[in-house]
């Protein structure tokens, strides 16, 4: 083992370390530790432009799943971002790095303390090197892992859909909204015998999703003298939202000798005459209520949205 010493001048030995020669297959000049090109520099600009167009295909793929642009056009970006980014550290490491072959003579297995000391030393001083000189290119690297990685949570952030914000709370019933069937005409008072119900649904939302879901409501014709304490029934005509406040389950049952609405799904029972609460089964809270009025023509409209938000009680689990 040489006593030569090829320490560079910015990477001295820290005071706490034992001094120790270097073995001579560590030094600069062994030529294996020269890199495989010939011509480094010019691999060096290669492999960082390989990074800087995966960087922008990256970027390319954020945009388009940004955007929701065609499904092609998603593999083309991130494929193209993928191959171009290993190609790069593919080359980095076949042509910059070291390339050996490294051998080491058979010895004795126990390495002395000189030794150690040695190695740790030639790991510590050299072993990072080759990388710390590729500063522009570990760089670019980390730039275009570091979008990668960015974009690749993308998939994972939409999936949680969009913020309900308050639709939640609120359906399409506003001041003023008639009353409409399923074909979207509209409800006469003159049309709805006593004793008799019929599901409606706001203007202009009776074929949409949202109408069907969420502002689906009972109407149903009573005797006005069988309400208790209760407003906005003109002529006997009362309405309750349909979802069911225990699991969401459209109320459709309507029992008239005992003026009770029941759900299907586990018997809950509203009473329609007092304000449409539970009598019996799982539903916590009362059906909401939805205020009417009549025009002059005798046409039923909503005078308000209705008193409560609709459905389970999503809002009372905090
Ligand atoms: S969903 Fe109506 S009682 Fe359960």
């Amino acid at each position: 083992m040489s006593d030569h010493l090829d320490t560079p001048a910015d990477t001295a030995p820290e005071p706490s370390r034992t001094p120790v020669a270097l073995p001579d297959a560590a030094s600069w000049t062994d030529p294996h530790l020269q890199p495989a090109a010939k011509h480094p520099e010019f691999v060096e600009r290669l492999i960082a432009l390989t990074f800087v167009t995966g960087f922008l295909s990256f970027c390319a793929f954020g945009a388009a799943y940004w955007q929701d642009w065609a499904p092609w056009s998603l593999g083309l970006s991130l494929g193209a971002g993928m191959l171009l980014v290993g190609t790069g550290i593919t080359a980095w490491g076949k042509y910059l790095m070291p390339r050996g072959p490294f051998v080491e003579e058979r010895h004795v297995l126990q390495s002395d303390k000189q030794d150690l000391d040695a190695f740790t030393n030639a790991l510590v001083e050299r072993g990072a090197t080759p990388v710390k000189r590729r500063k522009v290119l570990g760089g670019l690297l980390g730039a275009g892992m570091g979008v990668f990685g960015i974009v690749a949570a993308f998939p994972f952030i939409r999936s949680l859909g969009p913020l309900p914000k308050n639709s939640l709370a609120t359906t399409d019933w506003k001041p003023g909204t008639y009353l409409v069937d399923q074909s979207g005409n509209r409800i006469s008072q003159y049309a709805i015998a006593i004793g008799s119900y019929v599901t409606v649904f706001p203007e202009g939302w009776q074929d949409q999703d949202r109408g069907q879901a969420v502002d689906q409501t009972i109407l149903i014709h009573e005797e006005s003298s069988v309400f208790k304490n209760m407003t906005s029934i003109p002529d006997g005509f009362v309405a309750y939202s349909k979802l069911c406040t225990h699991a969401g389950c459209p109320v459709g049952l309507f029992e008239r000798q005992l003026k009770l609405l029941i759900c299907p799904c586990h018997q809950s029972m509203f009473d329609i005459t007092n304000s449409c609460i539970p009598i019996f089964g799982p539903a916590p809270r009362p059906l909401p209520q939805l205020p009417l009025a009549v025009d002059a023509d005798g046409y039923l409209y909503a005078a308000a949205g209705f008193n409560q938000p609709v459905g389970p009680g999503y809002w009372e689990r905090s």
